[in-house]
């Protein structure tokens, strides 16, 4: 198949193209790189031995859609493009739904144009807002999200919902993440976020390396075992797998899946297997808890199970092995190597 990737270039992105180059797809990324580097293209490249196209270009521009759907025939979309900051949200929403939404509508409309019908949309756990549940169930409520971000993502897949009711012709899944982790393990692809991290790992791998001080700890007084928050963390590899499984098990109409692991880890129990895996210590600062924050989030991935024949294979050891070998091989995240050294 010819499978354009949205936001290709980004964490998630890149490790799909791979294992769908690695798949004998062929892969085409258009992303405008303003949460992604290049290299990160030239390195699934080169893993794969395979070569992609590669467009720069916005979502929200009909003119790069255009141009990207006109360049070869396409038969299904990965939508990945998307800003995914809750707390730029927060500050920003109209950049939010500008770029997640207003984006998406274009993509949908350029799909229309082109007469190409199947799509994968990158949802998120965020679309439940505040478990009234655990575990999440896809029939579980949602909507009752608590920031633009994860507005954006509720509304781009009730909006697809709508979509499809008017084209059933459609194949359209939306997949909704749990917390991603983890890289690949040659070390070569990850995670690098810019600035102060918002997310646990990234902050903890920091101060592993020195970078800060101490690691905050956002309550300790949760009903939860430990009194911290516990999350469903999963593999970033198990995630590109799932979306081969759901690209391989796509039909008309519209259907959304929990991608997650089922298994629960909380801040305490992360830290201790760290220290484990890689030798290291983390001072931690107990901090009171993060406005937003809830005790627990945990997927039932059942659906997925019975239903793409998908399961996440990986576990917590091999996030934090992986993501730390990312992170120590690469502490600037994507950097141009010198002339003539290997990637
Ligand atoms: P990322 O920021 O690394 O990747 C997103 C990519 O989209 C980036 O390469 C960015 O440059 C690109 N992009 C953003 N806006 C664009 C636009 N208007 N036009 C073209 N390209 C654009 O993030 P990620 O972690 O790889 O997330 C990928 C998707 O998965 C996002 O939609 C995100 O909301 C969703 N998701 C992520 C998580 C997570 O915790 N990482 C969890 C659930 C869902
Ligand atoms: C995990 C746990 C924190 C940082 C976010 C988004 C969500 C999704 C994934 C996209 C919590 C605690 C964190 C720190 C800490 N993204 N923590 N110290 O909040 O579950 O999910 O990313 O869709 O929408 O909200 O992930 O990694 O920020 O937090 O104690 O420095 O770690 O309180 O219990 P979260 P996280």
């Amino acid at each position: 198949m010819n499978v354009l990737i949205t936001g290709g270039a980004g964490y998630i992105g890149s490790h799909i193209a791979l294992s769908l180059l690695q798949k004998n797809h062929r892969v085409i990324v258009l992303d405008n790189l303003c949460n992604s580097s290049p290299l990160a293209l030239t390195r699934v490249e080169a893993l794969s031995g395979k070569k992609m196209t590669f467009h720069q270009g916005d979502i929200r521009r009909r003119a790069d859609l255009n141009l990207v759907f006109s360049h070869q025939p396409i038969d299904a979309v990965i939508h990945m493009a998307g800003l995914k900051s809750v707390n730029e949200s927060l500050q920003k929403p109209v950049k939010y739904y500008q770029n997640n939404i207003a984006g998406t509508l274009m993509l949908l409309e350029t799909m229309k144009q082109h007469q190409v019908k199947k799509l994968i949309f990158s949802s998120s756990a965020t679309v439940y807002g505040i478990p009234v549940k655990i575990p999440l169930c896809e029939n579980c409520d949602t909507g009752n999200t608590t920031n633009p971000y994860g507005a954006s993502k509720y509304m781009v897949e009730k909006i697809m919902g709508e979509v499809v009711d008017a084209q059933p012709e459609l194949a359209i899944t939306a997949l909704r993440y749990f917390n991603p982790a983890g890289a690949h393990p040659s070390g070569q692809l990850g995670e690098h976020p810019e600035g102060i991290p918002n997310n646990l790992l990234p902050y903890l791998f920091q101060v592993a390396n020195g970078l800060r001080s101490h690691l905050p700890v956002f309550g300790d007084d949760y009903a939860t075992p430990d009194g911290t928050g516990v999350r469903d963390y999963i593999h970033v590899m198990d995630l590109a797998e799932g979306h081969i499984q759901a690209l391989n098990h796509l039909k008309p109409g519209y259907r959304h899946y929990n991608l997650g692991t089922g298994q629960g880890y909380s801040v305490l129990e992360i830290v201790q297997m760290f220290e484990q895996v890689s030798g290291r210590r983390v001072p931690l600062d107990m901090r009171p808890r993060r406005p937003g924050d809830v005790a627990i989030c945990l997927s039932d991935p059942g659906q997925a199970k019975k239903e793409l024949g998908w399961q996440a294979t990986r576990g917590l050891e091999d996030m934090l092995r992986d993501a730390w070998r990312w992170h120590t091989q690469n502490p600037q995240g994507y950097v141009a190597q010198p002339a003539g050294s290997e990637i």
